[in-house]
């Protein structure tokens, strides 16, 4: 049975970040040392350790394995900063970690996104309790991986349907494979066999005929950065998701920690969006590959945070200044 606990997705040792590498997922499970800010900056960029919430946490035990090894800060917090562009979590861990870049500061960041966690697991699931109607359980439709591998805690959006399934809700997950690196048919199908939860790896593209055909009733999924205004930066083909379901008149909701809530940008528009390599998707032809696409607020029905569920007009619902607070 494979180790789902914190610790295992990612820890900090005297002279290393312990990384379970997720590139090797789900054929060998392959821990990787980082040995410097360096090589966690690497680490993060290659995407053996990713999702918002996780990336900010690599990124705290990074500063605080450079600032045991008498590292430059500045240099160090530079090239985790650099790794990658969209989920805010990292900027937000990096300056949480200036003021101390302590090994105990940094668990206590970890510890924070794990409770952030098991929070928005209760409230999200408190959400499906209200919509799985006449006591129906519901069919989740989800994107990309939002559990343990993306957070080190239990997730947002898997997390979500993790607590819902344990309280007898869920009868079905749909996981999107989530081209080009298949985040979903890779680790989110991973982690729901671990589970033991019933699901069914489909094409991204499956999604608009599976809620035309009467079989799902909900889209979950997680966010990278959460503007001021609601608009929300996750993987991409997650924009065309909210979409499809507005069309079927199905629930879109993002379940996401206060870590992701950007209060500095005010819409999507302004959020950097990552280009990674095209090799990703084609080696032989041209190819273009942003990672990310942002969902404008009006095309979501609601936002879970560890504070509870936010409706829209999301300007005045969100919790928007607890985002750039101290762990
Ligand atoms: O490129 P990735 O795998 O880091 O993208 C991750 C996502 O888009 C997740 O949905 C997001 O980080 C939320 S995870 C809790």
């Amino acid at each position: 049975m494979p180790d789902l606990t914190p610790e295992r997705i990612i820890r900090l040792e005297d002279d290393a970040v312990v990384i379970l590498d997720q590139r090797r997922l789900p054929d060998a499970e392959v821990e990787l040392r980082a040995g410097s800010a360096t090589e966690v900056a690497e680490a993060i960029a290659v995407l053996a350790i990713r999702g918002a919430p996780a990336i900010g946490v690599a990124a705290a035990y990074g500063l605080a394995l450079a600032a045991r090894r008498g590292e430059d800060l500045d240099a160090a917090a530079a090239a985790l900063a650099a790794s990658r562009p969209t989920a805010v979590n990292l900027r937000w861990a990096l300056e949480a970690m200036r003021e101390d870049p302590s090994p105990e500061r940094a668990r206590a960041l970890h510890e924070r996104e794990i409770e952030r966690c098991r929070l928005m697991a209760e409230h999200g699931a408190d959400l499906l309790e209200e919509s799985a109607r006449d006591g129906a359980r519901v069919r989740v439709l989800t994107h990309c991986n939002t559990g343990v591998l993306a957070t080190g805690g239990v997730g947002t959006a898997l997390g979500a349907i993790r607590e819902a399934w344990e309280r007898g809700l869920v009868e079905h997950v749909w996981v999107d494979e989530t081209r080009p690196l298949l985040q979903g048919a890779r680790l989110t199908a991973w982690e729901l066999e671990t589970l033991g939860i019933p699901f069914s790896v489909v094409v991204d593209a499956a999604a608009a005929s599976l809620m035309a055909g009467g079989e799902a009733d909900v889209v979950l999924t997680g966010a990278d950065r959460i503007a001021a205004n609601g608009d929300v930066a996750n993987k991409i083909g997650t924009y065309g998701l909210a979409i499809t379901a507005a069309h079927h008149s199905l629930p879109f909701v993002v379940v996401a920690p206060t870590s992701t809530l950007d209060p500095r940008t005010r819409t999507g528009e302004e959020i950097p969006i990552e280009e990674r390599d095209p090799s990703e998707v084609s080696t032989r032809f041209a190819a273009r590959n942003p990672a990310f696409d942002v969902t404008p607020s009006e095309l979501i029905r609601a936002i879970v945070t560890e504070e509870g569920v936010h409706r829209p007009p999301y300007t005045a619902s969100l919790p928007v200044s607890s985002g750039a607070a101290a762990p």
